[in-house]
């Protein structure tokens, strides 16, 4: 573990590959905003577990770090080609049950199956030898984030198109530069319009139970200099009220063929004031958390987590122990709320089980 003053990078790095150590370096997103502080990991059960309990999180960065993972997982491995094919198999199986909602993560370990098996399979071309397999998946993992970070970069330059100079915008969760390998989706537009000198006026709902907004939005924003301002998730109703916000931009886990969004819970419920005050309710994403194979919201598997993050949040006990909890991490919006989906391909409108299906013609 190492605690860092100043990041390495002019942006905090959530997802560091050290190509000197061959380890993965993950920032531990649940000491923010009070420490900067990486995770030194060596092994695939590492990476799991810090998906599963959150120092890496988001749905871009998620599948980002699960693919060096893969590479983790295999790198003692020895033994025939066949037997790394399988072995492969075994890390993806193994790192997909970290979360179940945000599908980039299933597509991140999708595409190391493809590189190993075009690499290692009955059908791969010449005869790659287990070693070199092994670095040629390292650099698939490097790909993945290093694409991602143009991808974000696209879908900023599109949803800056849908805001004007003095707007005030409203985002749930993170859907930053944390939760991907650079500027995020949510707030990507927000870094372009502040490198371009276009005055935005960010609202970041706390996001509970685990406050990413708080933590992470506000934090992520304040350190750019972007215009932010924290609100609890019960406030926004107001703040719309009193004309403040002029457009919602969320990010999403996993977008269903028609159109419907699971996004952080509370979402849905920003997604209906949103309508009833009129406001546009935009949602990003790059296209890995388009899935076709889910028909609808109601098929898109939905994360209950730990009571503990609802009665002991805030680090102490804040209900009466033994009361009974339901805390889903994530909820649906249905398609007929969200305004546009903005992904580095451009701006979608409904409807949306014609036009996302287009899109991957
Ligand atoms: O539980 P989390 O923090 O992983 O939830 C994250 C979100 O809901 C984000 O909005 C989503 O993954 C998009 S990140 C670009």
């Amino acid at each position: 573990m190492t605690t860092e003053q100043a990041p390495a990078a002019d942006w905090l790095q959530s997802v560091r590959w050290n190509s000197l150590e061959d380890r993965l370096d993950l920032l531990d997103q649940r000491l923010l905003p009070d420490e900067i502080v990486y995770l030194e990991l060596t092994t695939s059960e590492q990476v799991w577990d810090a998906i599963k309990q959150l120092a890496v999180r988001g749905a871009p960065a998620i599948g980002i770090a699960a693919a060096f993972g893969v590479y983790l997982g295999i790198r003692p491995f020895e033994g025939s080609r066949e037997d790394l094919l399988a072995e492969v198999g075994r890390q993806c199986d193994y790192l997909a049950t970290s979360r179940p909602t945000a599908v980039n993560l299933f597509w991140a370990l999708d595409r190391m199956r493809a590189k190993a098996a075009s690499l290692l399979g009955a059908s791969a071309e010449g005869s790659v030898e287990p070693e070199a397999a092994k670095q040629a998946l390292l650099g698939e993992a490097i790909a993945i984030q290093s694409e991602d970070e143009e991808t974000c970069r696209l879908i900023g330059e599109h949803a800056l198109g849908l805001f004007q100079d003095g707007m005030g915008v409203l985002t749930h969760c993170n859907a930053g530069g944390l939760a991907t390998a650079r500027y995020g989706t949510a707030l990507a537009p927000m870094y372009l319009a502040q490198e371009r000198g276009i005055a935005l006026k960010v609202f970041a709902d706390e996001t509970r139970p685990v406050l990413q907004g708080a933590r992470l939005t506000a934090f992520e924003l304040q350190q750019a200099g972007v215009d932010v301002t924290l609100i609890c998730d019960n406030m926004a109703g107001a703040v719309m009220a009193k004309g403040w916000i002029q457009a919602v931009i969320v990010g999403t886990d996993r977008v269903a063929a028609n159109g419907d969004v699971a996004n952080k819970i509370g979402t849905y419920s920003v997604a209906v004031l949103a309508k009833a005050h009129g406001i546009p309710f935009y949602v990003a994403c790059p296209m890995s958390t388009i899935d076709l194979n889910t028909p609808t919201g109601a098929d898109i598997p939905i994360e209950e987590r730990h009571e503990d993050e609802i009665t002991q949040g805030f680090g102490k006990r804040t209900a009466p122990v033994g009361v009974k909890v339901y805390n889903p991490a994530f909820d649906v919006t249905p398609n007929e709320y969200v305004t546009a989906i903005i992904t580095e391909k451009g701006v979608i409108r409904g409807p949306y089980s014609e036009n996302l299906k287009k899109l991957f013609k």
